[in-house]
């Protein structure tokens, strides 16, 4: 059955879709001969193309769409209600209510003293805000220090004082991590094929070790696989100069990759690491905020207590394009004196349209008691995802929550992975178009090792994660059979 759509045939939307509409990150070339997927409605996790074709999104939109498709009328509502109140207004020096109730509630959910709310329009901008932030920061705070100290000279006290290092610009980052696409944000990413095209980038970023085990050693303890992280944090950071290093920036757990999940004591020692070379820790939330890993934001449940976090995708689940930096007091409190301010903005940051949609999410994340059934029913879907480790190809399975990877391997034994021909093949010829024939949604990716990446919405259950398992049973059965 052919569904029209804002008036065009199913046959129209292809033509005008190769005429006009340019997709992010595709080889335009593959839709010559081939059609456009175009998708036009959804519901809970399904979503349905312009042919009637019906599939299972196990990848929530791209990690984003946490209270799945079910809930647009209520969201589409609550954002006529902010249209004919006020349609827009800006966060350049005003407030309006929703950017503040949705400021205040996400202080309430952020953990530890995150109370500083900063808005923008995606994840992209979220990072670049956060290292902006980052880089004005030890300006704001070294003229706070002078000027408090010579205040107290002034008073009469005998201090011994040393300007600090008042300028800092560098990042530290982890290697195949995925942050985005600006400028900024690509030039944190650790991914070489994405950075290479835009070079020179933004200087300076440092990349170091990512939380990946499964190519480890089989000998190593998982204590020492965390010494050896830390190791390598620590001498990238003496190397770059720590008095030039603005900000650490890591995912909770790491997406690019396939869900790098952070070995036991690995942020305890990332957080001393931190401390001892006086440099913020922002936490890179975009995917794990708002629930994914089965707490609100994956930075409590991992006891990171970082100084600034970025997020977006699960802030309004994708129903509105915004995205936050959350920074502590202490990050603020340089900025609350005399002249200082922020000096960065953005015409939607706070937008009162998406403020709104993003506040009606998170009223029906705590209704629906999102959160909570994500922590309930991690470990029925990890176990059901692991029945895949008995395939041949499958060589790990990692992840929490509902973000999991399963690692494609030539030989389980020897761990050995795929040329990148053979990727091609595998991925790109095989896996993309044969599990979306079959109905499902997830990633096939090899911007590391060759992965499956699994993260459906939120509202998924056990059905669900049987179909998930169901149809990539098939096809990576099929898939070790053609790559023998
Ligand atoms: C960890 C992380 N940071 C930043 C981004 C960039 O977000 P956006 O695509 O909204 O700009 C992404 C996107 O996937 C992400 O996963």
């Amino acid at each position: 059955m052919s569904v029209p759509v804002a008036g065009l045939s199913p046959s129209e939307l292809q033509r005008a879709a190769r005429d006009h509409l340019w997709l992010h990150f595709t080889r335009m070339s593959s839709y010559r001969d081939a059609e456009v997927p175009v998708i036009v409605r959804g519901d809970g996790c399904y979503l349905e193309d312009s042919n009637g074709n019906r599939y299972l999104d196990a990848l929530a939109g791209l990690f984003a769409v946490n209270i799945g498709y079910g809930f647009g009328e209520e969201m589409g509502e609550a954002a006529a209600a902010q249209m004919r109140e006020l349609p827009f207004y800006t966060n350049w020096s005003y407030a309006h209510p929703r950017a503040i109730e949705l400021a205040a509630e996400v202080a309430s959910l952020a953990p530890g003293d995150l109370n500083r709310v900063f808005f923008c329009s995606g994840g992209s901008e979220a990072v670049e805000s956060a290292w902006k932030l980052a880089r004005q920061y030890y300006a704001a705070r070294g003229e706070q220090q002078r000027v408090q100290a010579v205040e107290r000279m002034a008073a009469g006290e005998r201090i011994e004082y040393q300007a600090p290092g008042e300028r800092r610009w560098k990042a530290v980052s982890r290697r195949i991590a995925y942050h985005g696409t600006t400028m900024g944000a690509l030039s944190i990413n650790g991914i070489s094929s994405l950075r290479v095209p835009f070079e020179p980038l933004v200087p300076d970023v440092v990349h170091v070790r990512n939380t990946n085990r499964y190519h480890r050693p089989p000998e190593e303890t998982e204590a020492e696989f965390t010494a050896f992280l830390l190791e390598d944090l620590e001498e990238a950071i003496l190397q770059a100069g720590p008095e030039t290093i603005a900000m650490v920036i890591f995912e909770p757990v790491q997406n690019a990759g396939g869900s790098y999940t952070p070995p036991e004591g690995y942020w305890k020692g990332v957080r001393e690491i931190c401390d001892r070379y006086d440099i913020l820790l922002c936490a890179d939330e975009v995917i794990t905020g708002f629930g994914r890993l089965g707490a609100w934001f994956a930075s409590e449940r991992y006891d990171i207590r970082p100084d600034i976090v970025t997020s977006a995708k699960g802030l309004s689940s994708a129903h509105a394009a915004i995205g936050a930096v959350i920074a502590t007091d202490r990050v603020m409190e340089p900025f609350l004196e005399g002249h200082k301010m922020y000096s960065h903005g953005i015409t939607f940051g706070g937008h009162p349209v998406m403020a709104a949609i993003a506040l009606k999410n998170i009223e029906i994340m705590k209704r629906e008691r999102l959160v909570e059934h994500v922590a309930e029913k991690q470990d029925d879907f990890h176990s059901t995802l692991s029945q895949l480790l008995d395939l041949p190809i499958v060589g790990d399975l990692r992840g929490t929550g509902f973000f999991y990877a399963l690692e494609l391997v030539k030989d389980k034994e020897t761990r050995e992975t795929f040329s990148d021909e053979e990727c091609e093949t595998l991925l790109r010829g095989f896996l993309s178009p044969r599990l979306f024939e079959r109905g499902l949604i997830c990633r096939a990716d090899d911007r590391g090792d060759p992965v499956v990446q699994i993260s459906p919405p939120l509202v998924a259950d056990q059905a669900e994660f049987d179909e998930i398992a169901g149809i990539l049973g098939d096809v990576l059965a099929e898939a070790s059979e053609r790559m023998r």
